[in-house]
């Protein structure tokens, strides 16, 4: 395994002697890169858009530069695409659902292991139907299939997560892209999890595998500050009226009438985020620098170091496939009779590793990975206070070592149920008891 030393990229990755980071399908520490680019701008941070000084002149074209920047990291057409700038990848899909919701077909097609931020925007304004997964928790193609021939020529659009945060699969955007138009429909991919792991291309608007709708966020991409974008067909958001209005947003304004800008400006609403673009688009360039094709190489190795590590771990449960291929750096696992809450509790207590616990906001997915029932599932939602079965979940960044994955598996391996509780015992404070 070679080293690449890419934590000398992140701020704080030289803090691992007191913690661990696997938590990076939530968020990822920042590049020392991208915290130089937001310093380096700061004396000519200005308003963008608005003023007539220098300094303003600057920030608007910044603004724009970044824009191109971004689009062009997943091959968009500057021609045929616009990229809106958002908060993050929920509030993207959110206003691509808004936006689609006036059209006259009324059918999304998603599938069963979206994140919930893929999901409740879809039933909020159409009918949804979701493509099932298999026993390993991998999207059924046929399933999709039939359920694009059974709606035909009423769903709108097929959407599907890029990889998915609880498995980590990834799913085969480009042939999906392929079936869906053939029957007539666009896709979305909710990009957040593939985008920071793996080559994008959303293709030429005339190839049939070509990426209609795109969104991902920069947070996952080692760059804080609040940004993320939905890349769109220019056409679609050319004719809608912007979600929300208010400055930035007309061209025109008289005591009866409004004449709106033009896409992107119609659909970013109020002062943009210019230090957040700068971030994300500084973050880009640093993936690009490495080579994301590297990134994704070395993370396949920790995964597979991590798989082969976790499997010989007795009472360990894994709920994906030991397959390494097609696969993002997702881990997710429980431990015999240990509950998953007192598990991730131990593990940042007792081993400083730094994990995720529940259900991911993928409720449905876990649900089913995890064998429950109709009748659980109810019991839960007649007592949703009660304490509910859901998961560990590991996940890596660029940064991430064998070293971290030999410390997390080594404490993993000493526990049993009886020494969890001692644990339990010496932690009492620990809210998530
Ligand atoms: C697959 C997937 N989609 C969407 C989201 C939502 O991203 P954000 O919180 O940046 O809006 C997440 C966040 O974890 C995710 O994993």
């Amino acid at each position: 395994m070679n080293n690449r030393n890419y934590e000398n990229l992140i701020i704080g990755a030289e803090q691992t002697d007191t913690e661990i980071c696997f938590d990076n399908a939530a968020t990822t520490p920042p590049f020392k890169s991208v915290m130089a680019a937001v310093c380096g701008f700061a004396p000519f941070y200005s308003s963008v858009h608005r003023g007539s000084g220098k300094k303003s002149e600057a920030a608007s074209k910044l603004f724009e530069q970044c824009r191109k920047e971004i689009l062009s990291f997943v091959n968009g057409d500057p021609v045929h695409d616009v990229l809106i700038f958002t908060k993050n990848t929920t509030e993207s899909i959110n206003k691509l659902a808004a936006a689609l919701a006036c059209e006259s077909r009324n059918i999304v097609i998603a599938t069963e292991m979206e994140h919930h931020s893929n999901d409740l925007p879809w039933r909020k304004h159409f009918k949804t139907f979701y493509a099932e997964t298999d026993k390993a928790g991998r999207l059924c193609l046929n399933d999709l299939e039939d359920k694009l021939k059974q709606h035909k020529s009423k769903v709108r659009l097929v959407t599907v997560t890029g990889a998915s945060n609880v498995t980590g699969y990834i799913n085969d955007i480009h042939t999906i892209a392929e079936m869906a138009h053939k029957y007539g429909a666009e896709i979305l991919v909710d990009a957040a999890q593939l985008a920071p792991h793996s080559e994008i291309d959303i293709k030429k608007p005339d190839t049939p595998g070509h990426i209609d709708y795109l969104a991902f966020s920069s947070h996952k991409m080692y760059a804080p500050f609040g940004t993320g974008v939905l890349i769109a067909p220019k056409a679609v958001f050319q004719k809608t009226s912007p979600e929300h209005s208010g400055g930035g947003t007309v061209n025109l304004v008289t005591r009866n009438n409004v004449i709106w800008e033009e896409t992107p400006h119609k659909d970013e609403a109020g002062t943009p985020n210019l230090m957040g673009a700068v971030a994300m688009a500084s973050a880009l360039k640093t993936i690009c620098d490495v080579g994301m094709n590297n990134i994704a190489a070395y993370e396949a190795e920790l995964l597979k170091y991590a798989l082969k590590k976790m499997s010989n771990i007795s009472g360990l449960r894994l709920y994906c496939d030991g397959k390494e291929t097609s696969r993002i750096g997702v881990i997710p696992f429980n431990i015999r009779k240990i509950p998953h809450q007192d598990l991730a509790a131990a593990l940042s207590q007792e081993a400083g590793v730094a994990v995720r616990s529940g259900c991911f906001c993928a409720q449905p997915y876990v649900q089913k990975l995890l064998g429950m029932d109709d009748h659980t599932i109810k019991y839960y939602q007649n007592y949703p206070d009660a304490a509910r079965p859901g998961m560990v979940r590991i996940s890596f960044g660029l940064y991430n070592t064998i070293q971290e994955i030999d410390r997390m598996s080594d404490f993993l391996s000493t526990l049993t149920h009886s020494n969890i509780k001692e644990i339990r015992k010496n932690h009492e404070h620990y809210k998530i008891f």
